[in-house]
């Protein structure tokens, strides 16, 4: 059975911890899946750690649905979010309501993620009133990159903790069932965990959340130039990778590869047949 919204927000409720993890294609979340990961997120972090961008403003909608599509197909127990890429749900409800139905009928997403606290409770409401399941995301903001000057620590200042606080309730209040707290201080994220009753799924934002969520690439070392300071890498992909890159490329210039273990071929009467009349 399929976990639902339901589910997550129950386990807030007895008090249960749980993971999510971005994917981005059907054979890593079937791994998840296997994992037993309840919540994947198709992040539009995939514009940075897969399709080569230096932030997530490139993404596209046609670029969240083919990728939601690959990790739905790969995926029998877990509630796929698919995430509402910039410009796709900020120029009217309108437009929100046609792309976050396209996430879930095109993309067979059973939820959309959308930044934003109080400036969006509006949409969340509007979507989540007409049946579209919503995770927030306050905080680190990646949509915002240029606004916020860069990929900085958020709501440090007693003012800007404040709005937090205000965005995370404004959130909770338009009917999202869950919230992203991205790189803000563990203190702060804990006071917000306490005051809502939906989950909050942390990412830089420490140990007093609800739930953790990470993108897979980080946590598997599959970034060869930079680990954020908030990830820890369970492999060394990128390092595995490489070196079997390299071991490939000297094998076939060496004349190693392939070999008959990795070779087909036909019977000896057939060949004697076939140089018989290439000789003719
Ligand atoms: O796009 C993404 O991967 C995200 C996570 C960092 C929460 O928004």
């Amino acid at each position: 059975m399929r976990v639902t919204t339901s589910d997550i927000r129950k386990m807030k409720a007895d008090g249960k911890r749980f993971s999510a993890l971005t994917a981005y294609d059907a054979i890593t979340a079937r791994l998840l899946d296997e994992a037993g990961v309840p919540l994947l997120l198709v992040g539009d972090s995939l514009g940075m750690v897969v399709l080569g961008y230096e932030n997530t403003i490139p993404v596209t909608l046609a670029d969240i649905l083919h990728h939601t599509r690959a990790v739905v197909r790969g995926t029998q127990r877990a509630l796929v979010v698919a995430d509402m890429p910039f410009m796709t749900y900020h120029r009217s409800l309108e437009q929100a309501l046609e792309n976050a139905g396209r996430c879930i009928q095109e993309g067979g997403a059973h939820a959309v993620k959308l930044e934003g606290g109080r400036t969006m409770a509006a949409t969340i409401e509007r979507l989540t009133s007409i049946g579209v399941p919503v995770l927030g995301h306050i905080g680190l903001t990646p949509q915002s990159v240029h606004q916020l000057g860069g990929f900085k620590v958020q709501g440090k200042t007693l003012d800007a903790a404040r709005r937090l606080l205000d965005d995370a309730a404004a959130v909770e209040a338009a009917g999202a069932f869950g919230i992203v707290l991205e790189c803000i201080p563990a203190e702060v994220a804990r006071l917000i965990t306490e005051r809502l009753s939906i989950p909050t799924i942390g990412i830089g934002a420490g140990a007093g959340c609800d739930a953790q969520i990470q993108v897979s690439s980080d946590i598997l070392g599959w970034l060869p130039d930079f680990t954020p300071k908030h990830t820890r890498p369970y492999a060394h992909l990128a390092a595995e990778a490489a070196d079997a890159f390299r071991r490939f490329q000297e094998d076939v210039v060496a004349g190693n590869f392939p070999t008959e273990k990795e070779s087909f071929s036909i019977s000896s009467e057939v060949l004697a047949q076939l140089q018989k009349e290439s000789a003719s």
